[in-house]
């Protein structure tokens, strides 16, 4: 019986052709799956990316409360147009810290993965207190509670402790400090903000809502969006590589 003879027998017993199908499919998954339980480094390490500063955190939490990722992406793909218009792709050691991440599905609104620095403070607490104020045609929601909203960063502490146990590398000394690095990165010249600065490279420390006297959600919530996409620099990276 010949090769061609013997596959006849697949084709015409329906059964032993799905069975054929579900082997010639595991194999294919295997042999993309199983390395990456293997490997360490699927993940490119990049120079500036960090973990979340609490405050950070906490807006990034208030982020996904409010389902912001149902009309934002945060991952720009390298195509053509949209480098153009967001900036550089992103990278995948860029979400490394995300649980859970925050890529999207949706975009009804623009990419957030670089908005940070793009806008002032001040520009965002108005865009959030009424979207079009400062965009007429805008069709986002305005989310004016954020501001006058205390803070509740009480369970700060514990939500950096599940993070740790998800990989990311809060050291004890992190937790503990929490509430007071809060504090520090809400307040305008903390003496503190250096000591932050160290644990936390680039960290912006200031008011973010533009009332001092009180921590709000929108502090956070600012504060998270401002650091959106500008961990790494990528000046170093593509003058070494000499694109542009
Ligand atoms: C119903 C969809 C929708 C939701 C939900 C939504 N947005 Fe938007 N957002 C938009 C649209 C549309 C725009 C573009 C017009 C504008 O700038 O207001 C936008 C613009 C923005 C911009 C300016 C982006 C840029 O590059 O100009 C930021 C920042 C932003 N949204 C943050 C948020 C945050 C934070 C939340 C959650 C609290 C949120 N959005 C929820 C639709 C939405």
């Amino acid at each position: 019986m010949s090769l061609w003879q013997k596959h006849a027998i697949l084709e015409k017993n329906s059964i032993i052709l799905v069975i054929g199908i579900l082997i010639v499919i595991a194999i294919g998954g295997l042999v993309e799956i199983v390395p990456l339980f293997y490997l360490k480094n699927t993940i490119e390490k990049v120079d500036g990316v960090r973990p979340y500063t609490p405050l950070e955190l906490a807006g990034r939490n208030i982020y996904v409360r409010e389902g912001c990722y149902l009309c934002h992406s945060q991952m720009i793909r390298p195509l053509r147009d949209e480098v153009e218009r967001y900036g550089h792709y992103s990278l995948a050691a860029e979400s490394m810290y995300d649980h859970p991440f925050q890529w999207g599905s949706e975009r009804q609104g623009p990419d957030l993965a670089r908005v940070g620095g793009k806008y002032s403070d001040d520009w965002h607490r108005d865009h959030l207190r009424d979207p079009r104020s400062v965009v007429p045609g805008s069709i986002m929601p305005p989310y004016a509670f954020l501001e006058q909203t205390d803070l509740d960063y009480s369970h700060i502490a514990e939500d950096m402790k599940v993070q740790a146990e998800l990989g990311v590398p809060y050291t004890k000394e992190d937790i503990a400090d929490a509430l007071e690095d809060v504090r520090t990165q809400a307040t305008n010249d903390s003496p503190n903000a250096d000591a932050l600065r160290k644990r936390y490279p680039q960290a912006n420390v200031r008011d973010f809502d533009g009332d001092p006297s009180r921590i709000t959600e929108a502090d956070a919530l600012i504060a998270y969006l401002q650091l959106l996409g500008t961990e790494v620099n990528f000046k170093l990276y593509d003058d070494k590589a000499n694109i542009r």
